[in-house]
């Protein structure tokens, strides 16, 4: 969507106040009741759904996550949001090695990239949704990108599974010593929007992104809570 001049200001200053009120109304239903309270460590299960790094044993699931979002009629774009590039690579393989570059500085490939960890969101070997969690922020990043990427794959959205996966990415972030992330989504995006709030998210302002025109909205977890 393409705001322009005046109507932007105006559009941003009224998305503001109705986005913070909705955000303290929300606060109460924080990503730990979403994962029911008990901390959720690495690997740990949560009623079978997993976070685990991209691995060899999951090459065939990955290429088919990828075929399936690839192929998504819904989306615009040739492009799988929070999979740490997946898009780029046919061979998963190939991704899983890229996913390892991305968790150290000295093997980042280029400095438009900073260091991350990707994750599968599984039950048994099917994978529902993908997740990256960057650990630092860059210019564009603390601006537009924020801290966190996902998707769910087509076939199972609406079933709450986004809210999970940020659930728990978000105890990945509180065991790293985080005390809050930024999670941003375009203001259109409903689902990204209603699952930032879900798990806690405090709307802090909307940018305008001008690589396309678009309006970000820009969400502060705290994630160092008891
Ligand atoms: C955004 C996305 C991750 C949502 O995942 P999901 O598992 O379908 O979301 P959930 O089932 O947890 O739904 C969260 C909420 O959004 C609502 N919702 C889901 N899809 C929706 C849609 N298309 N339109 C409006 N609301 C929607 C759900 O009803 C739910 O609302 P509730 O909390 O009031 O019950 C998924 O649609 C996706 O992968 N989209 C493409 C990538 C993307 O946009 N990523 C986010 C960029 S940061």
């Amino acid at each position: 969507m393409r705001v322009q001049g005046s109507d932007a200001a105006a559009c941003h200053k009224a998305r503001k106040k109705e986005l913070t009120k909705q955000s303290y109304k929300k606060t109460a239903n924080t990503w730990q009741s979403l994962v029911g309270g008990a901390m959720v460590s690495a690997g740990a299960t949560m009623n079978n759904f997993q976070l685990i790094r991209p691995n060899v044993q999951y090459l065939e699931e990955i290429r088919d996550y990828r075929e399936e979002s690839l192929r998504d009629v819904s989306s615009k774009e040739d492009f799988i949001y929070g999979s740490a590039g997946l898009h780029n690579f046919e061979n998963p393989a190939c991704w899983i090695e890229h996913c390892k570059l991305l968790e150290k500085s000295e093997t980042l490939p280029d400095n438009t990239f900073v260091e991350s960890d990707a994750y599968l969101f599984v039950q048994g070997k099917r994978i529902l949704g993908m997740i990256n969690c960057r650990r630092r922020l860059d210019n564009y990043f603390s601006t537009i990108g924020g801290h966190i990427g996902f998707s769910v794959r087509p076939s199972e959205r609406g079933k709450g599974y986004g809210s999970k996966m940020l659930a728990m990415a978000l105890y990945r972030y509180r065991e790293l010593g985080f005390d809050k992330v930024l999670v941003t989504c375009v203001s259109e995006n409903i689902a990204s929007r209603k699952i930032i709030i879900a798990n806690g998210g405090v709307f802090e302002s909307t940018l305008l992104d001008k690589s396309d025109g678009s309006i970000m909205e820009r969400y502060w977890i705290n994630v160092n809570v008891e």
